[in-house]
């Protein structure tokens, strides 16, 4: 079988809203690594559904993330976008996984304590299971490298262990040790509300993520309302390291300039909040709506979005087949 050397996977749950994290910490990094890359981009609504999802909902969400991809600027007729429950070799190697995952290494991880809480009698075994579907969704392309958001640091260290575990108990090469591309200053934007908190698709107050649907009006009053302390900015990277919310607004600023952190402590420092919060809004809508609109766009062409995920799905199937039959031969199934 063929090893790529430079071939990447990625996916994003048609959970809810795609917000600012989201782009920053992953759907921007995708875009400028198309050209180096093999890609598979994967809207994994197997894994949305770890956790209720309303099924009026989810097929228009999963369409949407499509559309977010392309109109952000990833070239459909280069790189395979497809949905995750359409290639059912996803969930056959995640069951293999199940087996050579230990139960104190998902137990270690940190995503779970914190989607479970105090609840964690209630959630979902696919809750518990899920870092396992994402090694197989990996894997199962052989995948060298993924990028991500800070958050998912975690589960790319298991995967790592999980090849490595299936590589060593039956004495083969199959699986790459995979490589995670955490890239650029917002590899972990905080809500607006909260400097201490992620910005989540989950969080109740929708004043704490500029969503990638927002109209400019939206955005300029959601940065209007950020929450912030009561001093000018600091100029420099010591100071600002001891301030969550200006941190943030900073990181967010340079992410979206693509300049760095000191550049923009350069420009703003020591001036008041009001100033860089109106200078950050414009150049947030700037950045944001002409993807917003071209998302509007495609959402209303159905068809040309089923046919970019139908063509996504045959040339994952090819791909992904041949590694489940070796996999199963591996490990001793009848063929
Ligand atoms: P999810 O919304 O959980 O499917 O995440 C999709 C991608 O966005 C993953 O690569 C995450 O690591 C990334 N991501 C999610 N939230 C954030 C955030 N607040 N900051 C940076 N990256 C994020
Ligand atoms: N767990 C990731 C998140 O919530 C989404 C995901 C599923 C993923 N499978 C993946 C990311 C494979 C990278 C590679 O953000």
């Amino acid at each position: 079988m063929e090893k790529p050397t430079k071939r990447i996977l990625s996916g994003v749950q048609p959970s809810g809203d795609l917000h600012l994290g989201n782009y920053l910490g992953a759907i921007k990094n995708f875009v400028s690594l198309q050209k180096e890359y093999e890609c598979f981009f994967c809207v994994v609504d197997l894994h949305a559904i770890t956790v209720w999802q309303d099924p009026k909902v989810l097929a228009n969400k999963t369409r949407e993330v499509t559309a977010a991809f392309i109109a952000s600027g990833i070239d459909p007729k280069k790189n395979n976008i497809f949905v995750q429950s359409q290639i059912p070799q996803h969930a056959q190697l995640a069951w293999l996984f199940n087996c050579i995952a230990r139960m104190g290494w998902l137990n270690r991880m940190t995503q779970f304590k914190d989607k479970a809480g105090k609840n964690s009698e209630n959630v979902s075994v696919g809750l518990f299971s899920y870092p396992t579907l994402m090694a197989a969704d990996i894997l199962i392309y052989l995948a060298t490298h993924v990028p991500v958001g800070e958050d998912q640091k975690q589960h790319l260290e298991l995967t790592r262990d999980i090849a490595q575990k299936f590589n060593n108990d039956f004495e083969t090469d199959l699986f790459p040790i995979p490589e995670p591309l955490i890239l650029g200053d917002a590899k972990r934007v905080m809500s607006l509300r909260d400097g201490s908190k992620k910005m989540s698709k989950s969080d109740p107050s929708d004043y704490s993520r500029i969503m990638l649907t927002d109209s400019a009006e939206n955005i300029i009053q959601k940065i209007k309302k950020a929450k912030t302390d009561p001093y000018p900015l600091p100029d420099n990277i010591n100071d600002l390291k001891l301030r969550p919310e200006a941190l943030n607004l900073i990181t967010i600023f340079s992410a979206l300039e693509s300049i760095s952190i000191d550049k923009v402590l350069q420009n703003y420092g020591a001036k008041e909040f009001s100033s860089f919060k109106k200078d950050l809004a414009d150049l947030a809508v700037s950045k944001l709506e002409p993807i917003t609109s071209e998302m509007n766009k495609l959402m209303n062409d159905t068809p040309f979005i089923d046919d970019v995920l139908q063509s996504g799905k045959n040339n994952a199937i090819a791909v992904a087949e041949p590694v489940l039959r070796k996999t199963k031969e591996i490990i001793g199934f009848l063929s």
